[in-house]
């Protein structure tokens, strides 16, 4: 187990990603707590870590209000007395829309959530972490954080803005032994995104299995990305396997992210 006692606050692990992370840290000995808008759902995860023999916490929290996160985070420490993990899962997509078109409250809704969430956590559980002298620090980015997909300005725009945000802390945190990193997805098919897609096909006018074909095949290795990959690769950000990694991003997408063109088709080779 390469988590054994540790205690990790996720946001937004009532489903998704965030649950996703949440079993699998469970599964690698640690306590969690589950920080969430949605805390009847929350506790359908507190349940599912109990049930592996781990400690849990449900919290109700809006990342984007600072008096709720430092509720949220000092209710964890009086439960467990310190934060080892957090992982700045929360997050929310967009209206598919030309930016021309975009309302400004969207634009500020978006921000709020994807980028402002991940300062207030990191500013409150940051604070805890120089005390203890050791901590990490995982933030959801996204391929969308290192690309630019048209009709979700405000989602790219607060996505780039949590690699640049991840560096930034990572160096302030170092002299505390607090590592800083950031993931980035491919599409990983939650209610989310479930949402962007319908969206999505419906500004573009094909049928949303179309739409959806058609991405699985852009992905070099030949499949969605699912919340087991990015819980790996969150496990490993959590371990002191990547002890000597701060201010980094990992893609996690199949290839999505990082290579262009399309894989060619497999052949026999003598
Ligand atoms: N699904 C994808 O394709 C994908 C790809 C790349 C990155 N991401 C990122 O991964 C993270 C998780 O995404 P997901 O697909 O699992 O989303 P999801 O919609 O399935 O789950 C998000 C969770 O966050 C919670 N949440 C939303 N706003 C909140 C707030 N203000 N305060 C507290 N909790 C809040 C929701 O209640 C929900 O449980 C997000 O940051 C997202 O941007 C997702």
């Amino acid at each position: 187990m390469r988590l054994a006692d540790k205690v990790a606050l996720v946001t937004g692990a009532a489903r998704g990603i965030g649950r996703g992370i949440a079993l699998r840290f469970a599964d690698e000995g640690a306590h969690v707590v589950v920080a969430e808008l949605d805390v009847d759902t929350a506790q359908v995860t507190v349940g599912e870590v109990e049930a592996k023999g781990r400690r849990a916490l449900a919290v109700e929290c809006n990342v984007t209000q600072a008096a709720s996160v430092q509720a949220a985070v000092d209710r964890a420490l009086d439960e467990f007395g310190r934060i080892d993990i957090l992982v700045n899962n929360a997050g929310t997509g967009q209206r598919v829309v030309e930016t021309v078109d975009l309302d400004e409250a969207e634009w500020d809704r978006v921000l709020a959530v994807n980028i402002t969430g991940v300062f207030l956590c990191s500013k409150y559980v940051g604070r805890q972490m120089m005390r203890q002298d050791s901590g990490k620090i995982i933030n959801l980015s996204s391929i969308n954080g290192i690309s630019g997909p048209p009709l979700v300005s405000a989602y790219n725009a607060a996505k780039w803005a949590v690699i640049g945000f991840t560096k930034t802390l990572a160096v302030e945190l170092a002299p505390y032994h607090v590592n800083v990193n950031a993931i980035c997805p491919g599409p990983v098919d939650t209610d989310f995104q479930k949402a962007n897609m319908a969206e999505r096909a419906a500004v573009m006018g094909i049928p949303e299995a179309d739409l959806r074909e058609r991405l699985r095949q852009s992905v070099p290795l030949g499949r969605w990305t699912r919340p087991a990959d990015i819980a790996s690769a969150a496990t490993f950000l959590a371990s002191d396997d990547s002890v000597h990694m701060t201010g980094e991003h990992l893609v996690v997408s199949g290839g999505l992210g990082g290579v262009s063109g399309v894989a060619p088709k497999r052949r026999d080779i003598a």
